[in-house]
Protein backbone atom coordinates (compact mmCIF):
# COMPACT_ATOMS: atom_id res chain seq x y z
CA UNK A 1 0.00 0.00 0.00
CA UNK A 2 1.49 3.66 -0.57
CA UNK A 3 0.02 6.64 -0.53
CA UNK A 4 -0.52 8.36 -3.93
CA UNK A 5 -0.44 12.27 -4.79
CA UNK A 6 -2.43 12.94 -7.74
CA UNK A 7 -4.06 15.86 -9.70
CA UNK A 8 -7.52 16.82 -9.91
CA UNK A 9 -9.34 19.40 -11.78
CA UNK A 10 -11.48 21.89 -10.55
CA UNK A 11 -14.87 20.76 -10.84
CA UNK A 12 -17.86 23.27 -11.43
CA UNK A 13 -21.15 23.22 -9.21
CA UNK A 14 -19.43 21.58 -6.21
CA UNK A 15 -21.82 23.88 -4.56
CA UNK A 16 -23.78 21.89 -1.63
CA UNK A 17 -27.30 22.57 -1.78
CA UNK A 18 -30.25 22.02 1.16
CA UNK A 19 -28.66 18.76 1.63
CA UNK A 20 -25.49 17.73 0.81
CA UNK A 21 -23.96 17.76 -2.85
CA UNK A 22 -26.66 15.92 -5.27
CA UNK A 23 -25.98 15.00 -8.75
CA UNK A 24 -26.93 12.48 -11.33
CA UNK A 25 -24.84 9.44 -10.87
CA UNK A 26 -22.78 9.98 -13.89
CA UNK A 27 -22.11 13.02 -12.56
CA UNK A 28 -20.48 11.17 -9.72
CA UNK A 29 -18.52 8.81 -11.94
CA UNK A 30 -16.47 11.10 -13.66
CA UNK A 31 -12.79 10.51 -12.76
CA UNK A 32 -11.69 12.30 -10.20
CA UNK A 33 -15.41 13.99 -9.45
CA UNK A 34 -16.50 12.66 -6.03
CA UNK A 35 -12.60 12.16 -4.84
CA UNK A 36 -12.16 16.22 -5.52
CA UNK A 37 -15.06 16.54 -3.15
CA UNK A 38 -14.33 14.61 -0.75
CA UNK A 39 -10.28 15.86 -0.60
CA UNK A 40 -11.82 19.38 0.08
CA UNK A 41 -14.19 18.51 2.72
CA UNK A 42 -11.24 16.26 4.57
CA UNK A 43 -8.99 19.52 4.18
CA UNK A 44 -11.56 21.59 5.97
CA UNK A 45 -12.30 19.19 8.65
CA UNK A 46 -8.34 18.85 8.82
CA UNK A 47 -8.10 22.83 9.29
CA UNK A 48 -7.08 24.80 6.63
CA UNK A 49 -5.03 28.10 7.54
CA UNK A 50 -5.59 31.03 5.10
CA UNK A 51 -2.64 30.32 3.08
CA UNK A 52 -4.25 26.70 2.33
CA UNK A 53 -2.00 24.96 4.61
CA UNK A 54 -4.24 21.77 5.74
CA UNK A 55 -3.92 21.18 9.53
CA UNK A 56 -4.31 17.79 11.08
CA UNK A 57 -7.69 18.22 13.39
CA UNK A 58 -8.64 14.60 12.16
CA UNK A 59 -5.69 13.18 13.81
CA UNK A 60 -7.10 10.70 16.41
CA UNK A 61 -10.82 10.81 15.03
CA UNK A 62 -13.60 8.83 14.24
CA UNK A 63 -15.95 9.37 11.38
CA UNK A 64 -19.11 7.69 10.28
CA UNK A 65 -19.76 6.40 6.97
CA UNK A 66 -23.12 4.94 5.26
CA UNK A 67 -25.58 5.50 2.65
CA UNK A 68 -29.06 4.17 1.48
CA UNK A 69 -27.25 1.26 -0.65
CA UNK A 70 -28.20 3.41 -3.87
CA UNK A 71 -25.89 2.56 -6.52
CA UNK A 72 -22.99 3.80 -6.58
CA UNK A 73 -22.79 3.69 -2.81
CA UNK A 74 -20.40 1.19 -2.31
CA UNK A 75 -17.57 2.36 -4.79
CA UNK A 76 -18.33 5.53 -3.34
CA UNK A 77 -17.55 3.98 0.31
CA UNK A 78 -14.19 2.73 -1.45
CA UNK A 79 -12.90 5.61 -2.42
CA UNK A 80 -13.88 7.14 0.69
CA UNK A 81 -12.35 4.87 2.56
CA UNK A 82 -9.28 5.28 0.74
CA UNK A 83 -9.04 9.16 0.86
CA UNK A 84 -10.10 8.87 4.35
CA UNK A 85 -6.86 6.72 5.32
CA UNK A 86 -4.47 8.82 4.10
CA UNK A 87 -5.69 12.24 5.38
CA UNK A 88 -5.18 11.78 9.12
CA UNK A 89 -8.59 9.88 10.07
CA UNK A 90 -7.70 7.57 12.80
CA UNK A 91 -10.88 5.17 12.46
CA UNK A 92 -14.13 5.16 10.20
CA UNK A 93 -17.21 3.06 11.52
CA UNK A 94 -18.87 2.20 8.82
CA UNK A 95 -22.13 0.31 8.03
CA UNK A 96 -22.02 -2.98 7.23
CA UNK A 97 -22.24 -3.35 3.45
CA UNK A 98 -21.95 0.37 3.21
CA UNK A 99 -25.59 0.85 4.36
CA UNK A 100 -27.04 3.70 7.42
CA UNK A 101 -29.85 5.40 7.61
CA UNK A 102 -29.60 9.02 7.51
CA UNK A 103 -31.11 9.12 11.10
CA UNK A 104 -28.91 6.15 12.12
CA UNK A 105 -25.94 7.83 11.17
CA UNK A 106 -26.91 10.66 13.17
CA UNK A 107 -27.33 8.21 15.78
CA UNK A 108 -24.05 6.59 15.41
CA UNK A 109 -22.42 9.81 15.81
CA UNK A 110 -23.91 10.95 18.63
CA UNK A 111 -23.83 7.56 20.53
CA UNK A 112 -20.23 6.99 19.33
CA UNK A 113 -19.29 10.44 20.05
CA UNK A 114 -17.67 10.25 16.50
CA UNK A 115 -15.53 13.79 14.94
CA UNK A 116 -18.33 13.66 12.09
CA UNK A 117 -19.74 11.61 9.59
CA UNK A 118 -20.51 11.30 6.03
CA UNK A 119 -23.55 10.31 4.34
CA UNK A 120 -24.44 9.27 1.04
CA UNK A 121 -27.86 9.18 -0.04
CA UNK A 122 -29.97 11.49 -2.32
CA UNK A 123 -32.34 11.06 0.10
CA UNK A 124 -35.92 10.89 -1.84
CA UNK A 125 -34.49 11.01 -5.22
CA UNK A 126 -34.47 8.10 -7.50
CA UNK A 127 -31.62 6.04 -8.17
CA UNK A 128 -29.53 3.64 -10.22
CA UNK A 129 -27.30 4.16 -12.92
CA UNK A 130 -29.48 6.97 -14.48
CA UNK A 131 -30.73 8.94 -11.05
CA UNK A 132 -29.16 10.64 -8.36
CA UNK A 133 -26.50 10.13 -6.02
CA UNK A 134 -25.38 12.61 -3.32
CA UNK A 135 -22.92 13.18 -0.26
CA UNK A 136 -23.48 15.05 2.96
CA UNK A 137 -21.22 15.74 5.97
CA UNK A 138 -22.67 15.57 9.29
CA UNK A 139 -20.96 17.09 12.42
CA UNK A 140 -20.38 16.22 15.79
CA UNK A 141 -23.77 17.11 17.37
CA UNK A 142 -24.90 14.55 14.43
CA UNK A 143 -26.85 16.53 12.57
CA UNK A 144 -26.35 18.09 8.54
CA UNK A 145 -22.67 20.49 8.33
CA UNK A 146 -23.63 24.51 8.94
CA UNK A 147 -23.35 26.60 5.85
CA UNK A 148 -20.33 27.96 7.19
CA UNK A 149 -18.63 24.55 6.77
CA UNK A 150 -20.09 23.66 3.93
CA UNK A 151 -19.24 27.04 1.68
CA UNK A 152 -15.83 26.63 3.06
CA UNK A 153 -15.53 23.01 1.57
CA UNK A 154 -17.07 24.65 -1.43
CA UNK A 155 -14.01 27.25 -1.71
CA UNK A 156 -11.88 24.39 -1.25
CA UNK A 157 -13.42 22.37 -4.23
CA UNK A 158 -12.71 25.12 -6.30
CA UNK A 159 -8.89 25.87 -5.18
CA UNK A 160 -7.94 22.34 -4.62
CA UNK A 161 -5.22 20.75 -7.30
CA UNK A 162 -4.01 17.76 -5.43
CA UNK A 163 -5.80 14.28 -3.93
CA UNK A 164 -3.97 12.25 -1.49
CA UNK A 165 -5.26 8.89 -1.88
CA UNK A 166 -4.29 5.15 -0.92
CA UNK A 167 -3.57 2.95 -3.47
CA UNK A 168 -4.79 -0.15 -1.64
CA UNK A 169 -7.25 -2.95 -2.77
CA UNK A 170 -10.73 -2.50 -2.19
CA UNK A 171 -12.08 -3.68 1.25
CA UNK A 172 -14.29 -6.28 2.47
CA UNK A 173 -16.99 -3.81 3.70
CA UNK A 174 -19.58 -6.68 4.10
CA UNK A 175 -18.32 -8.81 7.28
CA UNK A 176 -18.76 -6.94 10.86
CA UNK A 177 -15.38 -6.80 12.33
CA UNK A 178 -11.89 -4.47 12.29
CA UNK A 179 -9.75 -4.08 9.52
CA UNK A 180 -7.20 -1.70 8.50
CA UNK A 181 -6.36 0.66 5.48
CA UNK A 182 -2.84 2.06 5.85
CA UNK A 183 -2.74 3.69 9.64
CA UNK A 184 -6.39 3.81 9.89
CA UNK A 185 -8.88 1.22 11.20
CA UNK A 186 -12.09 0.56 10.32
CA UNK A 187 -14.73 -1.52 12.20
CA UNK A 188 -17.59 -2.77 10.39
CA UNK A 189 -21.10 -2.19 12.18
CA UNK A 190 -23.79 -3.46 12.76
CA UNK A 191 -26.26 -0.64 10.80
CA UNK A 192 -29.32 -1.22 12.68
CA UNK A 193 -27.73 -1.82 16.27
CA UNK A 194 -27.20 2.00 17.81
CA UNK A 195 -30.36 3.09 16.38
CA UNK A 196 -32.83 0.28 17.83
CA UNK A 197 -31.42 1.34 20.97
CA UNK A 198 -32.14 5.07 20.91
CA UNK A 199 -35.76 3.85 19.60
CA UNK A 200 -35.98 1.51 23.46
CA UNK A 201 -34.90 4.66 25.25
CA UNK A 202 -37.76 6.91 23.76
CA UNK A 203 -40.78 4.60 23.31
CA UNK A 204 -42.53 1.92 25.47
CA UNK A 205 -41.64 -1.21 23.71
CA UNK A 206 -43.72 -3.19 26.19
CA UNK A 207 -46.64 -1.40 25.40
CA UNK A 208 -46.23 -1.67 21.69
CA UNK A 209 -45.82 -5.37 21.86
CA UNK A 210 -49.05 -5.81 23.60
CA UNK A 211 -50.91 -3.27 21.23
CA UNK A 212 -49.56 -5.86 17.97
CA UNK A 213 -50.83 -9.22 20.22
CA UNK A 214 -54.20 -7.90 20.32
CA UNK A 215 -54.46 -7.98 16.92
CA UNK A 216 -53.14 -4.03 15.59
CA UNK A 217 -52.56 -4.59 12.18
CA UNK A 218 -50.11 -2.29 10.09
CA UNK A 219 -48.35 -1.96 6.27
CA UNK A 220 -45.01 -0.17 6.26
CA UNK A 221 -43.90 0.52 2.81
CA UNK A 222 -39.89 1.14 2.85
CA UNK A 223 -39.93 1.90 -1.20
CA UNK A 224 -37.13 -0.82 -1.45
CA UNK A 225 -34.70 1.82 0.29
CA UNK A 226 -32.90 1.63 3.48
CA UNK A 227 -35.56 1.75 6.20
CA UNK A 228 -36.23 -1.92 5.14
CA UNK A 229 -33.95 -3.71 7.70
CA UNK A 230 -34.58 -0.93 10.60
CA UNK A 231 -38.29 -1.20 10.02
CA UNK A 232 -38.18 -4.87 10.21
CA UNK A 233 -35.87 -5.20 12.70
CA UNK A 234 -38.34 -3.17 14.98
CA UNK A 235 -41.48 -3.53 13.84
CA UNK A 236 -41.16 -6.99 13.24
CA UNK A 237 -38.74 -8.72 15.24
CA UNK A 238 -38.73 -6.66 18.38
CA UNK A 239 -42.62 -5.78 18.63
CA UNK A 240 -44.20 -8.66 17.11
CA UNK A 241 -45.96 -7.10 14.50
CA UNK A 242 -46.41 -9.81 11.76
CA UNK A 243 -44.21 -11.08 9.46
CA UNK A 244 -44.86 -9.17 5.77
CA UNK A 245 -45.91 -5.68 7.92
CA UNK A 246 -43.21 -3.92 6.37
CA UNK A 247 -43.09 -4.07 2.44
CA UNK A 248 -40.60 -3.35 -0.02
CA UNK A 249 -37.91 -4.02 2.85
CA UNK A 250 -35.09 -5.41 1.09
CA UNK A 251 -32.60 -1.80 -0.02
CA UNK A 252 -32.41 -1.95 -3.56
CA UNK A 253 -29.85 0.40 -5.86
CA UNK A 254 -32.32 1.22 -7.91
CA UNK A 255 -35.09 1.04 -5.52
CA UNK A 256 -36.97 -1.50 -7.56
CA UNK A 257 -37.65 1.49 -10.13
CA UNK A 258 -39.79 2.95 -7.48
CA UNK A 259 -39.32 6.79 -6.66
CA UNK A 260 -38.60 6.57 -3.11
CA UNK A 261 -40.86 9.54 -2.59
CA UNK A 262 -42.95 9.10 0.79
CA UNK A 263 -45.94 11.17 -0.52
CA UNK A 264 -49.74 10.63 -1.90
CA UNK A 265 -48.17 10.43 -5.38
CA UNK A 266 -45.47 8.26 -5.50
CA UNK A 267 -46.79 5.85 -3.11
CA UNK A 268 -49.92 4.54 -4.66
CA UNK A 269 -49.47 1.30 -4.14
CA UNK A 270 -49.63 1.86 -0.37
CA UNK A 271 -52.69 4.73 -0.83
CA UNK A 272 -54.37 1.51 -2.18
CA UNK A 273 -53.99 -0.75 0.20
CA UNK A 274 -55.31 1.97 2.84
CA UNK A 275 -58.31 2.83 1.28
CA UNK A 276 -59.39 -1.72 0.25
CA UNK A 277 -61.60 -3.03 2.66
CA UNK A 278 -59.11 -4.99 4.15
CA UNK A 279 -56.92 -2.26 5.26
CA UNK A 280 -54.88 -2.29 8.08
CA UNK A 281 -55.72 -0.07 11.23
CA UNK A 282 -52.09 2.00 10.22
CA UNK A 283 -49.48 2.76 7.13
CA UNK A 284 -46.64 4.44 6.62
CA UNK A 285 -43.87 4.90 4.41
CA UNK A 286 -40.29 6.09 4.53
CA UNK A 287 -37.98 7.42 1.65
CA UNK A 288 -34.89 6.71 0.03
CA UNK A 289 -32.52 6.80 3.31
CA UNK A 290 -35.43 6.65 5.82
CA UNK A 291 -35.88 9.76 7.11
CA UNK A 292 -39.10 11.29 5.64
CA UNK A 293 -42.13 9.58 6.43
CA UNK A 294 -46.02 9.47 5.43
CA UNK A 295 -48.85 8.48 7.57
CA UNK A 296 -51.82 7.14 7.23
CA UNK A 297 -55.30 5.93 8.96
CA UNK A 298 -57.41 3.87 6.73
CA UNK A 299 -58.60 5.74 3.81
CA UNK A 300 -57.14 8.82 5.48
CA UNK A 301 -53.38 10.75 4.88
CA UNK A 302 -52.11 12.78 7.28
CA UNK A 303 -50.57 15.98 6.27
CA UNK A 304 -46.91 16.48 7.59
CA UNK A 305 -47.48 19.81 8.97
CA UNK A 306 -50.98 18.71 10.78
CA UNK A 307 -48.65 15.52 11.97
CA UNK A 308 -45.90 17.32 13.36
CA UNK A 309 -48.81 19.57 15.11
CA UNK A 310 -50.55 16.12 16.78
CA UNK A 311 -46.77 14.88 17.68
CA UNK A 312 -46.84 18.02 19.90
CA UNK A 313 -50.28 17.90 21.34
CA UNK A 314 -49.92 14.51 22.47
CA UNK A 315 -46.06 14.32 22.68
CA UNK A 316 -46.44 13.73 26.78
CA UNK A 317 -48.44 10.14 26.30
CA UNK A 318 -44.88 9.34 24.85
CA UNK A 319 -41.89 7.62 27.92
CA UNK A 320 -38.82 9.81 25.79
CA UNK A 321 -41.31 13.20 25.77
CA UNK A 322 -43.14 12.71 29.08
CA UNK A 323 -41.48 15.58 30.88
CA UNK A 324 -43.10 17.91 28.08
CA UNK A 325 -41.47 19.81 25.44
CA UNK A 326 -39.30 22.53 25.09
CA UNK A 327 -40.09 24.16 22.59
CA UNK A 328 -41.12 23.37 18.81
CA UNK A 329 -39.74 24.02 15.26
CA UNK A 330 -41.10 24.12 11.60
CA UNK A 331 -39.50 25.56 8.80
CA UNK A 332 -41.36 28.60 7.31
CA UNK A 333 -43.46 26.83 4.63
CA UNK A 334 -44.45 24.16 6.87
CA UNK A 335 -47.98 25.01 8.02
CA UNK A 336 -48.69 27.25 10.93
CA UNK A 337 -51.18 24.11 12.67
CA UNK A 338 -48.45 23.43 15.26
CA UNK A 339 -47.61 27.41 16.36
CA UNK A 340 -51.78 27.06 17.72
CA UNK A 341 -50.51 24.26 19.76
CA UNK A 342 -47.44 25.51 20.55
CA UNK A 343 -49.40 28.60 22.51
CA UNK A 344 -51.79 26.52 23.88
CA UNK A 345 -49.08 24.71 25.73
CA UNK A 346 -47.05 27.86 26.38
CA UNK A 347 -43.95 27.11 24.71
CA UNK A 348 -42.06 28.31 21.66
CA UNK A 349 -42.22 27.33 18.66
CA UNK A 350 -39.53 28.59 16.14
CA UNK A 351 -40.13 29.20 12.12
CA UNK A 352 -36.89 28.58 10.20
CA UNK A 353 -35.83 28.58 6.50
CA UNK A 354 -36.19 24.88 4.58
CA UNK A 355 -33.91 22.43 5.33
CA UNK A 356 -32.94 20.45 8.67
CA UNK A 357 -29.43 21.81 9.36
CA UNK A 358 -32.09 25.05 10.59
CA UNK A 359 -32.81 22.99 13.57
CA UNK A 360 -29.97 22.25 14.88
CA UNK A 361 -28.75 25.00 16.90
CA UNK A 362 -32.15 25.32 18.38
CA UNK A 363 -31.75 21.15 19.35
CA UNK A 364 -28.20 21.99 20.50
CA UNK A 365 -29.01 25.19 22.71
CA UNK A 366 -32.08 22.77 24.40
CA UNK A 367 -34.47 25.73 23.06
CA UNK A 368 -36.75 22.72 21.05
CA UNK A 369 -37.41 19.14 21.85
CA UNK A 370 -39.71 18.35 17.99
CA UNK A 371 -39.46 19.83 14.59
CA UNK A 372 -40.93 19.21 11.45
CA UNK A 373 -41.37 20.18 8.07
CA UNK A 374 -44.08 19.97 5.61
CA UNK A 375 -41.66 18.05 3.05
CA UNK A 376 -43.11 14.49 4.69
CA UNK A 377 -40.29 15.38 7.86
CA UNK A 378 -40.33 14.80 11.44
CA UNK A 379 -37.86 14.15 14.00
CA UNK A 380 -36.70 15.75 17.48
CA UNK A 381 -33.86 15.87 20.03
CA UNK A 382 -32.93 12.36 20.00
CA UNK A 383 -30.78 12.79 16.55
CA UNK A 384 -30.06 15.79 14.71
CA UNK A 385 -31.91 14.39 11.58
CA UNK A 386 -35.57 13.91 10.66
CA UNK A 387 -36.02 10.40 10.92
CA UNK A 388 -39.26 8.44 9.85
CA UNK A 389 -38.93 4.99 11.63
CA UNK A 390 -39.21 7.13 14.84
CA UNK A 391 -41.95 8.95 13.25
CA UNK A 392 -43.59 5.51 12.66
CA UNK A 393 -43.03 4.53 16.02
CA UNK A 394 -44.66 7.72 17.54
CA UNK A 395 -47.77 7.60 15.97
CA UNK A 396 -47.76 3.84 17.08
CA UNK A 397 -47.81 5.01 20.28
CA UNK A 398 -50.35 7.77 19.98
CA UNK A 399 -52.75 4.78 18.75
CA UNK A 400 -51.83 2.64 21.24
CA UNK A 401 -51.68 4.77 24.05
CA UNK A 402 -55.31 6.70 23.56
CA UNK A 403 -57.02 3.24 21.81
CA UNK A 404 -58.03 5.39 18.90
CA UNK A 405 -57.47 5.81 15.51
CA UNK A 406 -55.57 8.29 12.83
CA UNK A 407 -58.51 9.56 11.58
CA UNK A 408 -60.26 9.96 14.69
CA UNK A 409 -57.10 11.51 16.25
CA UNK A 410 -56.54 14.06 13.33
CA UNK A 411 -60.28 15.09 13.36
CA UNK A 412 -60.50 15.54 17.26
CA UNK A 413 -57.14 17.55 16.75
CA UNK A 414 -59.28 19.88 13.89
CA UNK A 415 -61.83 20.19 16.13
CA UNK A 416 -59.76 21.39 18.33
CA UNK A 417 -57.49 23.87 17.15
CA UNK A 418 -59.28 23.78 13.39
CA UNK A 419 -57.60 22.70 10.48
CA UNK A 420 -54.91 24.65 8.06
CA UNK A 421 -55.64 23.11 4.93
CA UNK A 422 -52.00 22.74 2.73
CA UNK A 423 -50.54 21.69 -0.14
CA UNK A 424 -47.08 22.37 -2.05
CA UNK A 425 -47.81 22.45 -5.65
CA UNK A 426 -44.27 21.90 -7.33
CA UNK A 427 -43.46 22.82 -11.40
CA UNK A 428 -40.51 20.76 -11.96
CA UNK A 429 -37.77 20.96 -14.16
CA UNK A 430 -37.93 24.50 -15.40
CA UNK A 431 -35.30 26.50 -16.91
CA UNK A 432 -33.18 27.92 -14.41
CA UNK A 433 -33.32 31.56 -16.08
CA UNK A 434 -37.31 31.20 -16.22
CA UNK A 435 -37.21 30.37 -12.39
CA UNK A 436 -34.70 32.75 -11.61
CA UNK A 437 -37.05 35.39 -13.46
CA UNK A 438 -40.11 34.62 -11.85
CA UNK A 439 -38.55 34.79 -8.05
CA UNK A 440 -36.96 38.41 -9.13
CA UNK A 441 -40.09 39.44 -10.54
CA UNK A 442 -41.84 38.36 -7.49
CA UNK A 443 -39.09 40.31 -5.03
CA UNK A 444 -39.69 43.06 -7.36
CA UNK A 445 -43.47 42.85 -6.74
CA UNK A 446 -43.08 42.78 -2.78
CA UNK A 447 -43.33 46.11 -1.88
CA UNK A 448 -47.03 46.67 -4.22
CA UNK A 449 -48.50 43.75 -3.02
CA UNK A 450 -48.07 44.99 0.93
CA UNK A 451 -51.22 46.09 1.92
CA UNK A 452 -52.61 44.83 -1.42
CA UNK A 453 -56.56 43.06 -1.98
CA UNK A 454 -56.00 39.84 -3.69
CA UNK A 455 -59.81 38.02 -4.13
CA UNK A 456 -61.66 38.71 -0.32
CA UNK A 457 -58.48 38.59 1.12
CA UNK A 458 -55.87 41.23 1.99
CA UNK A 459 -52.09 40.71 1.91
CA UNK A 460 -50.99 41.92 5.71
CA UNK A 461 -47.26 40.56 5.40
CA UNK A 462 -45.74 40.33 1.88
CA UNK A 463 -41.50 39.41 2.09
CA UNK A 464 -38.59 37.64 1.33
CA UNK A 465 -38.16 35.19 4.63
CA UNK A 466 -34.81 36.14 6.42
CA UNK A 467 -33.94 34.09 9.46
CA UNK A 468 -31.55 35.29 12.40
CA UNK A 469 -31.07 32.35 14.07
CA UNK A 470 -31.16 32.69 17.80
CA UNK A 471 -28.25 31.20 18.77
CA UNK A 472 -25.41 31.72 16.92
CA UNK A 473 -27.04 35.25 15.29
CA UNK A 474 -26.08 33.73 11.51
CA UNK A 475 -28.60 35.54 8.92
CA UNK A 476 -29.54 33.34 6.20
CA UNK A 477 -31.79 35.45 3.27
CA UNK A 478 -33.98 35.20 0.63
CA UNK A 479 -35.30 31.64 1.78
CA UNK A 480 -38.75 31.93 0.16
CA UNK A 481 -41.21 35.03 -0.98
CA UNK A 482 -44.39 34.70 1.34
CA UNK A 483 -47.92 35.94 1.43
CA UNK A 484 -49.43 36.14 4.66
CA UNK A 485 -53.37 37.31 4.63
CA UNK A 486 -55.45 38.95 7.30
CA UNK A 487 -57.78 35.20 7.75
CA UNK A 488 -54.00 33.45 8.23
CA UNK A 489 -54.19 32.03 5.12
CA UNK A 490 -50.71 32.07 3.50
CA UNK A 491 -49.25 31.58 -0.01
CA UNK A 492 -45.04 31.07 -0.26
CA UNK A 493 -42.93 30.71 -3.50
CA UNK A 494 -39.66 29.30 -3.20
CA UNK A 495 -36.90 27.51 -5.53
CA UNK A 496 -35.78 23.78 -4.50
CA UNK A 497 -32.16 23.78 -3.64
CA UNK A 498 -31.87 19.53 -3.98
CA UNK A 499 -33.10 19.39 -7.73
CA UNK A 500 -30.76 18.28 -10.47
CA UNK A 501 -32.59 18.90 -13.41
CA UNK A 502 -33.34 22.88 -14.03
CA UNK A 503 -35.47 24.26 -11.38
CA UNK A 504 -38.14 23.35 -9.58
CA UNK A 505 -40.13 25.48 -7.65
CA UNK A 506 -42.49 24.90 -5.13
CA UNK A 507 -45.95 27.28 -4.17
CA UNK A 508 -47.16 26.82 -0.95
CA UNK A 509 -50.40 26.90 0.02
CA UNK A 510 -52.23 27.11 3.12
CA UNK A 511 -55.71 27.87 4.57
CA UNK A 512 -56.86 27.75 8.10
CA UNK A 513 -60.40 26.62 9.16
CA UNK A 514 -61.64 27.09 12.20
CA UNK A 515 -65.63 25.96 11.45
CA UNK A 516 -65.99 22.26 11.86
CA UNK A 517 -68.44 22.30 9.49
CA UNK A 518 -66.10 23.04 6.88
CA UNK A 519 -63.27 20.90 7.49
CA UNK A 520 -64.25 17.92 5.57
CA UNK A 521 -63.53 19.66 2.14
CA UNK A 522 -61.38 18.35 -0.48
CA UNK A 523 -57.84 19.95 -0.24
CA UNK A 524 -57.33 21.24 -3.60
CA UNK A 525 -61.20 22.72 -3.51
CA UNK A 526 -60.47 24.22 -0.54
CA UNK A 527 -57.42 26.10 -1.59
CA UNK A 528 -58.62 27.12 -5.40
CA UNK A 529 -59.10 30.82 -4.74
CA UNK A 530 -55.04 30.76 -3.27
CA UNK A 531 -54.45 28.55 -6.44
CA UNK A 532 -55.80 31.46 -8.53
CA UNK A 533 -53.90 34.60 -6.09
CA UNK A 534 -50.66 32.18 -6.65
CA UNK A 535 -51.13 32.49 -10.39
CA UNK A 536 -52.23 35.92 -10.61
CA UNK A 537 -49.54 37.60 -8.43
CA UNK A 538 -46.45 34.94 -10.23
CA UNK A 539 -47.91 34.25 -13.52
CA UNK A 540 -46.00 30.62 -13.52
CA UNK A 541 -48.25 29.10 -16.60
CA UNK A 542 -47.56 32.22 -18.63
CA UNK A 543 -43.54 32.03 -17.90
CA UNK A 544 -43.10 28.44 -17.90
CA UNK A 545 -45.49 27.04 -20.79
CA UNK A 546 -46.92 24.73 -17.97
CA UNK A 547 -50.41 23.96 -17.22
CA UNK A 548 -50.16 23.14 -13.89
CA UNK A 549 -47.79 21.74 -11.31
CA UNK A 550 -46.26 18.50 -12.03
CA UNK A 551 -46.79 17.03 -8.67
CA UNK A 552 -49.68 18.38 -5.77
CA UNK A 553 -49.05 16.39 -2.86
C1 LIG B 1 -36.52 19.52 0.14
C2 LIG B 1 -37.62 19.84 1.13
C3 LIG B 1 -37.01 20.24 2.45
C4 LIG B 1 -36.09 19.14 2.95
C5 LIG B 1 -35.08 18.79 1.88
C6 LIG B 1 -34.24 17.60 2.28
O1 LIG B 1 -35.72 20.63 -0.08
O2 LIG B 1 -38.45 20.87 0.64
O3 LIG B 1 -38.04 20.50 3.38
O4 LIG B 1 -35.43 19.54 4.11
O5 LIG B 1 -35.73 18.48 0.65
O6 LIG B 1 -35.00 16.46 2.50
P1 LIG B 1 -35.90 21.62 -1.35
O7 LIG B 1 -35.81 20.77 -2.57
O8 LIG B 1 -37.26 22.23 -1.22
O9 LIG B 1 -34.79 22.64 -1.22
ZN1 LIG C 1 -34.48 11.65 2.86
Amino acid sequence: MAIQNLPTQVFAGQRPGTSGLRKKVAVFMQPRYLENFVQALLDVLNGLAPDGQVGTALQGQTLVLGGDGRFFNRVAVQTILKLAAVNGVQRVLLGQGGILSTPAVSAVIRRRQAFGGIVLSASHNPGGPDGDFGIKYNASNGGPANEALTEAVYARTQALSQLRISDAPDMDIDTLGSSQIEQMQVEVIDPVADYVAVMRDLFDFDMLRGLFKQGFTLRVDAMNAVGGPYAKAILEGELGAPAGSVVNAVPLEDFGGLHPDPNPVNAEDLIAHMSAADAPDFGAAMDGDADRNMVLGRNFVVTPSDSLALMTAHARLIPGYSSGLLGVARSMPTSAAVDRVAKALGIDCFETPTGWKFFGNLLDAGRVTLCGEESYGTGSSHVREKDGLWAILFWLSLQGATGRSVESLVREHWATYGRNYYSRHDYEAIPTEVADGLMVALRAALPRLQGAQLGTRTVVLADDFAYTDPVDGSVSAKQGVRLVFDDGARVIFRLSGTGTEGATLRIYLENYEADVSRQDQPVQAALADLVAISEQVAGVRERTGMVGPTVAT
